[in-house]
């Protein structure tokens, strides 16, 4: 009876905890406030001010806010739906790899539920609070190579540089990332090709593919920081343009990175005696400065 107890008691306590994911957020909230780098606005102002102008402020809702994962939460509009939003899954939103990491580290399948349910509710306010954020950058996508250099560590954050001591009250130190120099930071989540690890393979972004086979591979040098991140004030843009929803901005980048020649020669065929026939022969070429295919996805 003694023993039976114990294993009573050892259940009660087990449950709730391997339920609900241990350390795991289980919903939008709770992930939110893990992610939370509200904290980094007060010293990195600028930054912050690009960032939240950025794409990757608004990670799940892309374009003009349309929340374009909802098919996924919809039963039999997408060979991952589930039967109803109670059965979703991490599994269901491969999507997460790029567009919310932090869910694939940080959260439990209950997040995915409670995120099904939002979508379906088109509940774009609480989805807004979830984006790749300084944290997911600085901290989530700073290793790649983890089995040499291991995960990375809660409370710390990684850059450039190594800072001792960091003043914000929860990431305390600044270790130095072997890659946030490096095309393949960005490349992590810009794409190869079709991503075949899904049961089905799911294609979005490959940008990093078209930068690896087409622009380095043809002796371009350099990385996606350095044109897409260009230091303005002596700090790295955080913008990372183009932001496709500030159109007066995106239209001043594309006349600057891509050229049309357009060349024409208008002339007068004289098929047969006086039978002269107007013609013209226009020549186009369209070219950009993009160390990639654009458009790309
Ligand atoms: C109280 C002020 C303060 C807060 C809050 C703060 N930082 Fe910093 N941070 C600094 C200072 C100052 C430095 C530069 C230290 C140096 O240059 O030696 C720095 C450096 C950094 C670096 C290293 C820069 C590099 O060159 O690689 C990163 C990354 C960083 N901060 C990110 C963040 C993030 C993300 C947050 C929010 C979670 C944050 N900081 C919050 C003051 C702060
Ligand atoms: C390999 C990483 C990756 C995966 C997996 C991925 N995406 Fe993307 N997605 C991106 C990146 C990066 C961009 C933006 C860059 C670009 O368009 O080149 C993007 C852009 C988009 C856009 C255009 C966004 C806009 O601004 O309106 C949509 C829509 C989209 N993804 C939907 C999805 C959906 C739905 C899934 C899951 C079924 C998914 N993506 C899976 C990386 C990914
Ligand atoms: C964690 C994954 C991730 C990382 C790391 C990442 N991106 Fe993105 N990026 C995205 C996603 C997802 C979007 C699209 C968001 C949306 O609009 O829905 C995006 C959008 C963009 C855009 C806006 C244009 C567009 O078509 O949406 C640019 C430019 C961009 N990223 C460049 C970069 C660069 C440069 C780096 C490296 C410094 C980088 N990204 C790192 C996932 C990532
Ligand atoms: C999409 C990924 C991504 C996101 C999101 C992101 N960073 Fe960065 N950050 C980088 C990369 C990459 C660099 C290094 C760029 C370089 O210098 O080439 C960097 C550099 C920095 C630096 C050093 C800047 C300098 O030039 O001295 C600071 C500080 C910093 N980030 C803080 C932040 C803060 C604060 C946020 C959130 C508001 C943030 N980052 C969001 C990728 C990101
Ligand atoms: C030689 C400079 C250069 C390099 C290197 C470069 N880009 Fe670009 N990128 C551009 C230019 C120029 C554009 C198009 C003009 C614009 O709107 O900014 C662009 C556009 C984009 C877009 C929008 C794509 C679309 O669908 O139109 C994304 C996303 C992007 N770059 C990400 C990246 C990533 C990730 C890398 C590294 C793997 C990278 N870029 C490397 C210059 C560069």
């Amino acid at each position: 009876m003694k023993y039976l107890g114990l294993i009573f008691l050892a259940f009660f306590v087990m449950l709730p905890i391997s339920a609900m994911g241990a350390d795991k957020a289980n919903t939008i909230e709770e992930l939110a406030a893990m992610y939370d780098s509200s904290s980094c606005k007060e010293c990195h102002p600028e930054i912050y001010a690009q960032w939240e102008q950025s794409h990757h402020a608004r990670s799940l809702m892309g374009v003009g806010d349309g929340l374009f994962m909802t098919p996924l939460a919809m039963k039999g509009r997408t060979a991952f739906s589930p039967d109803s939003p109670d059965k979703a899954t991490l599994d269901t939103f491969p999507c997460f790899k790029c567009h919310l990491p932090q869910a694939i580290t940080s959260a439990s399948n209950a997040f995915a539920i409670d995120y099904a349910k939002a979508l379906l509710a088109q509940d774009k306010k609480r989805i807004g609070k979830l984006n790749i954020n300084c944290i997911s950058c600085h901290n989530t996508k700073a290793i790649i190579h983890r089995l040499q250099e291991g995960k990375p560590e809660k409370g710390v954050l990684y850059g450039r540089k190594v800072v001792a001591e960091h003043e914000d009250s929860t990431y305390k130190t600044v270790k130095k990332s072997s890659i946030f120099d490096h095309a393949i930071m960005c490349g992590q989540c810009h794409g190869l090709g079709p991503n075949l690890e899904f049961e089905n393979p799911v294609q979005c972004a490959t940008l990093y593919g078209s930068y690896e086979h087409n622009y380095i591979s043809n002796g371009g040098t350099k990385s996606c920081q350095e044109c897409h991140m260009a230091k303005i004030d002596g700090k790295a843009d955080h913008l990372i343009a183009p932001n496709w929803n500030d159109h007066e901005g995106t239209k001043k980048l594309l006349a600057k990175n891509i050229w049309f020649d357009v060349q024409t020669l208008g002339y007068e065929w004289l098929r047969k005696s006086k039978d002269l026939r107007p013609m013209i022969v226009v020549n186009t070429k369209i070219s950009h400065a993009a160390g990639h295919r654009i458009p790309d996805g």
